[in-house]
């Protein structure tokens, strides 16, 4: 990977649901003793607020995202003060989030508070957009994906963010739809950028994964994997 010194500390990792993305990100993170950002939750902490105010995500406003107190520091969300934890991982909030996240205001309100996790150090942030908007100067970027079918076997045997009831064609067509949304969108799309390192996860284990994603580092990050 080409390294450029006045870049941002930041290994970007972008792509579609269930690529393998977290997974990924979170052990790389963990080998390199780095935070580990992921963009997802903060979309998701939106969706929870707007669905416990009784407001449908597409009218969320910005009056109402004032509302809230959203930070993310040591690699941990916390809405009005609280760790929402596994509120943010059901099947209706991950929907709710792909469509706050059409929202130019949401992303707009989302982008200060993901630029400010970046300070000095060196940071794993995930998400859609990392390398194409927040950080399009970030020193390493990846973009990661798999096949749909992969996709939604893995979403399978995770189950938390499964319907009861549901199969493997319904969590594809459940799949095909948020990507849809995702990458169609006018704001900030889903899509590679043109420096980013693309990875196929598809048949492939999470350490092959992780020592593919290490082989890309600028090697002072290598070192620290010894
Ligand atoms: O990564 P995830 O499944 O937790 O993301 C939930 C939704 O949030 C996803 O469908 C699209 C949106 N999202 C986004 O638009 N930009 C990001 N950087 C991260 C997530």
């Amino acid at each position: 990977m080409v390294v450029n010194s006045g870049k941002m500390t930041v290994i970007a990792i972008d792509g579609p649901a269930g690529a393998g993305k977290s997974t990924a990100a979170k052990q790389l993170a963990g080998v390199l003793h780095i935070t580990y950002v992921n963009t997802g939750s903060l979309y998701r902490a939106v969706a929870l607020a707007a669905h416990r105010a009784g407001i449908e995500p597409e009218n969320v406003t910005r009056d109402f995202l004032d509302t809230l107190h959203l930070e993310y520091g040591n690699g941990k969300l916390l809405l009005n003060g609280e760790d929402p934890g596994e509120a943010l991982r059901t099947p209706e909030i991950a929907q709710g989030a792909s469509r706050v996240s059409a929202l130019p205001t949401v992303r707009e309100y989302l982008l200060p508070v993901q630029r400010n996790a970046a300070l000095k150090e060196w940071i794993v942030m995930e998400g859609r957009d990392i390398g194409t908007v927040i950080f399009p100067d970030a020193q390493c970027k990846f973009f990661i994906t798999a096949s749909i079918e992969e996709r939604a076997r893995r979403r399978l045997a995770q189950s938390g963010e499964i319907a009861s009831g549901a199969t493997l064609e319904s969590v594809i067509e459940e799949i095909r739809l948020r990507d849809e949304r995702d990458s169609t969108r006018a704001a900030a799309p889903l899509k590679q950028a043109d420096d980013a390192v693309f990875i196929d996860t598809t048949g492939k284990s999470i350490s092959d994964v992780n020592a593919e994603l290490i082989s890309f580092l600028p090697e002072e990050l290598q070192k620290r994997c010894k």
